[in-house]
């Protein structure tokens, strides 16, 4: 049930009769009008309220308060509100019937989908997320991509669209080069056999610290020359700065302006070269870390052209070099063992996963289709898009000869729209990568593909500190790590919140276990789900894990004391849930209770609407809220009479119904006791 939408239609007929009639050729944009209906701030304003009056009046420029009038004169909508109130210069306020709340809730009751309709315009998405480059372990950053896409997936199947999930593997990118490079003169044979998985992390994370670490060598002297040149620029603004004689800048404002352009300058500079002795100073770190461990030194300088001999071995394998494409099929059902494990855990599945290697065959094709169509040409041997003065130029082959990443994605989307028919992609995928897709959209559209196409953006995991979320060491925190530490820190909540019970305590440890696991998970998918996706969030196991807040933990425990209530009051809440209970209202968190329970619907409408996981999120957490202040104001178990028992429990049925729903459409599950 969205009541939002039934009110707006009811006004659609009243508005545009009053329209009609008195302002036909006003340029009113009826719809907008429409739109104006809204929740109410303050419930002495009613549940909702309707504000068209006030545009119409000063574009009519007659009292709103009358147009208010007219229009509530021609509104059938007696079924479902009280009698209609207009209030100051013109709102209407719009009270419902709490017969007609009642009756909606018995519908929700009997319904396995709470009253939920499913949407009138169904259509097929393609849902492209979690994508990490495999070989290298899934890192912090996969999280938020793992379980957006995953909830809106989840969502858009139960409002009744068909979503059609692919995770687009990084599959064949350099980190190939890296490990192959690896394999042929690290490699520990012994552990390989035992526990391939972790010996190519292993292999990676080794290649990757040499190649960084001369990275680091050929910066630091880089960073060091422009630190002299800024330092340059200083001395020689410093010296004009000097030069300026103080009387003559008093009267004439030209001089005035003059100085304040070069205190600006200097300002600027001086905030450069402090960032860039910020940046030669953790670059010197990383260097001084690795020779203060002599083994890394010594294989260091032992590989000093590995860059480039890691680019050579992935483009060996790109041109389909026999030994590294054995190598590359060897490793890859390793990797996918890797990221399998963790999705296991955050249990999230895909109906596909079309790696970026799927696509090879198809560049060379789309290429050169690209250029006979006149899209896209050469230049210094090179292959490239030349979009409109708003982006720049997309690469799509280098000189030679690789394809990239933006290319992949093209053909990604030709096979997508040829084998799946969607109306609408949706790639949930880091807000780094906006250009990224711009250019893709923009090219795939010169293709004359007209499917909507949207980049759903999410922010940056930081730390504590504000800045990105980093181990001690510097590393980037490994997924894995994270999943273990949030289901310890669970399991002591648990455990804790158990042992207080009486008779110490009603879980046995297995179930404590499996407790743990729900909530530890689920407080990390909910941390992240609860955030505005195009901000970045901070990091913190202490807030996720919250008995109390906006967290999963919080939810849970909701679901959790409901069930309580039906278990020490010897309720069957099944059979309640089938008979024709009969419901009432008799108080006011009773009613805003009731209301809420109402507004799911809307909820799950308005989080598709911008594909934003955070209006379900608050929308469960305002419910948890008003349950646990129904729960303090109306007794459930001991009321005064068997109708207010049962209608009460009927409430606390559906509201531990909508947050189960709720949280399963998140990705995450409940527990009955904790
Ligand atoms: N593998 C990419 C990365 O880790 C993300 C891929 C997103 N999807 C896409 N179709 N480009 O940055």
């Amino acid at each position: 049930m969205n009541i939002q939408t039934l009110l707006k239609r009811r006004f659609e007929a009243a508005v545009e009769s009053f329209l009609s009639e008195n302002a036909k050729d006003a340029a009113l944009d009826k719809a907008a009008m429409i739109e104006m209906i809204r929740p109410s701030q303050e419930p002495k304003f009613g549940d909702y309220q309707a504000n068209m009056a006030m545009p119409i009046g000063k574009r009519l420029g007659k009292p709103p308060r009358e147009i208010a009038q007219q229009i509530v004169s021609r509104l059938q909508i007696g079924d479902v509100c009280e009698m209609l109130e207009i209030a100051g210069p013109g709102f209407i306020n719009l009270r419902l019937k709490n017969d007609w709340i009642l009756s909606r809730l018995q519908d929700a009751k009997r319904d396995s989908r709470l009253g939920v309709a499913k949407t009138d315009q169904p259509k097929t998405y393609l849902v492209d997320y979690s994508a990490p480059n495999v070989a290298k372990p899934m890192h912090v950053g996969h999280i938020r991509s793992t379980v957006i896409g995953n909830a809106l997936a989840n969502i858009l199947r139960f409002y009744g669209h068909k979503a059609i999930t692919d995770n687009h593997l990084g599959d064949w990118g350099t980190q190939f080069g890296m490990i192959i490079y690896g394999y042929r003169r690290f490699l520990d044979c012994e552990a390989y056999r035992q526990k391939p998985v972790e010996e190519l992390a292993r292999l990676y994370r080794l290649v990757r610290k040499l190649i960084d670490y001369h990275q680091c060598v050929a910066d630091l002297s880089k960073y060091e020359e422009q630190a002299v040149a800024l330092q340059e620029k200083n001395e020689e603004l410093n010296k004009q700065l000097l030069a300026v004689n103080p009387s003559d800048t008093e009267n004439n404002p030209a001089n005035k302006d003059w100085l304040k352009k070069l205190k600006k300058e200097q300002t600027r500079l001086l905030a450069q070269i402090a960032d860039l002795r910020e940046t030669v100073q953790s670059v010197a770190a990383k260097i001084a870390a690795v020779h203060a461990d002599s083994e890394t030194l010594t294989q260091a300088l032992r590989h000093l052209n590995i860059g480039r001999q890691v680019l050579e071995e992935t483009s060996k394998l790109h041109r389909g070099d026999k030994e590294n494409l054995a190598l590359w099929n060897e490793f890859l059902p390793f990797c996918k063992e890797d990221i399998n494990r963790i999705y296991k855990r955050l249990n999230v599945s895909f109906d596909h996963t079309l790696g970026e290697s799927f696509y090879n065959d198809r560049l060379p094709e789309l290429t050169s289709r690209l250029i006979r169509q006149g899209i896209a040409r050469e230049t210094d041997g090179a292959v490239g898009v030349f979009l409109d003065a708003a982006l720049p130029p997309m690469l799509i082959q280098k000189k030679d000869g690789a394809f990239l990443y933006a290319t992949t994605d093209l053909a990604t989307i030709e096979y997508r729209v040829a084998t799946f028919q969607p109306d609408s992609i949706l790639y949930v995928v880091d807000f780094r990568q906006s250009l990224h897709f711009e250019q893709i959209f923009a090219v795939a559209r010169m293709l004359g593909y007209d499917l909507e196409m949207t980049h759903v953006k999410f922010g940056t995991v930081l730390g504590e500190d504000g800045k990105p979320f980093k181990t001690r060491a510097g590393d980037t925190v490994g997924l894995e790590s994270l999943l273990d530490e949030a289901e310890r820190r669970a399991y002591e909540i648990v455990k804790n919140n158990d042992e207080l019970k009486t008779g110490s305590g009603e879980l046995s440890e297995e179930q404590r276990r499996e407790t743990a696991r729900k909530i530890g998970i689920g407080a990390l998918i909910y941390a992240d789900l609860s955030q505005n996706r195009e901000s970045d969030y901070t990091f913190s196991y202490d807030k996720m894990l919250a008995m109390n807040g906006n967290t999963a933990t919080y939810l849970q425990y909701a679901y959790a004391r409901v069930q309580s209530i039906f278990a020490r009051g010897g309720v069957e809440i099944e059979s309640l849930r089938n008979n024709d209970v009969p419901l009432q209202i008799t108080d006011a968190a009773e009613r805003s209770l009731a209301l809420d329970l109402l507004k799911f619907e809307e909820a799950v409408e308005l989080t598709l609407r911008d594909y934003r996981p955070n209006i379900l999120t608050a929308y469960l957490y305002e419910l948890a809220n008003r349950y646990a202040s129904f729960f303090e104001q109306c007794p459930v178990l001991r009321a005064d009479s068997e109708l207010a028992r049962n209608s009460r429990l009927i409430l606390c049925d559906l509201v531990a119904r909508t947050l189960k729903t709720g949280l399963e459409l998140l990705g995450i599950e409940t527990v009955e006791k904790m």
